[in-house]
């Protein structure tokens, strides 16, 4: 299934956010592709926000530790930059909480099985972003999106 989500500020950025948090079971992997300064942290701070308010401010790029892991009060979150470590292995985290991938590729979508994914490219014209959204055995979260 395939979605198309058109943000035009931070406050929809947060309501999406909000959305996809109570939709998520909790083993999904997020594939995050778009340019430098695209907005994949800052979706990955407010979807993160939502799930547990008080770690608002905890959400950093990982570009240098390769990982962060927030433990939200629902499951972890494993979030990922691959910039620079392109062959980061995350597969022992697959199905432990959810996973957020920054820099992911069209291929990975492709290689992941198996499991809930969805592949969100973001584009940027002017200050808004068009969210493309795809997913991989996860059509309930496209579906629960709509309601
Ligand atoms: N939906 C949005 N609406 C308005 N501003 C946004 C939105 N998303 C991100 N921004 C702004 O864009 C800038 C870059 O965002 P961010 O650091 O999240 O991008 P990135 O894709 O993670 O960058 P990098 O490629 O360095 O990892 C920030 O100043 C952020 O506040
Ligand atoms: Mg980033």
């Amino acid at each position: 299934m395939e979605k198309t989500v058109y943000i035009d500020s931070l406050e929809e950025l947060d309501r999406f956010t909000k959305k996809l948090s109570k939709c998520l079971k909790g083993d999904e992997v997020i594939l995050l592709k778009g340019n430098l300064a695209a907005g994949k942290t800052t979706f990955t701070r407010y979807l993160v926000k939502n799930i547990d308010k008080s770690l608002e401010d905890e959400v950093n790029s990982p570009t240098f530790t390769v990982m962060n892991q927030y433990d939200t009060e629902k499951f972890p979150v494993f979030h990922i930059d691959l910039y620079r470590v392109k062959d980061f292995d995350f597969y022992d985290f697959l199905g432990e909480g959810v996973i957020i991938i920054e820099w992911a590729t069209e291929e990975l979508f492709e290689e992941l099985e198996d499991i809930p994914v969805l592949f969100i490219e973001i584009e940027t014209v002017e200050n808004k972003r068009i969210f493309k959204i795809k997913s991989k055995n996860a059509d309930y979260l496209l579906e629960c999106l709509e309601k």
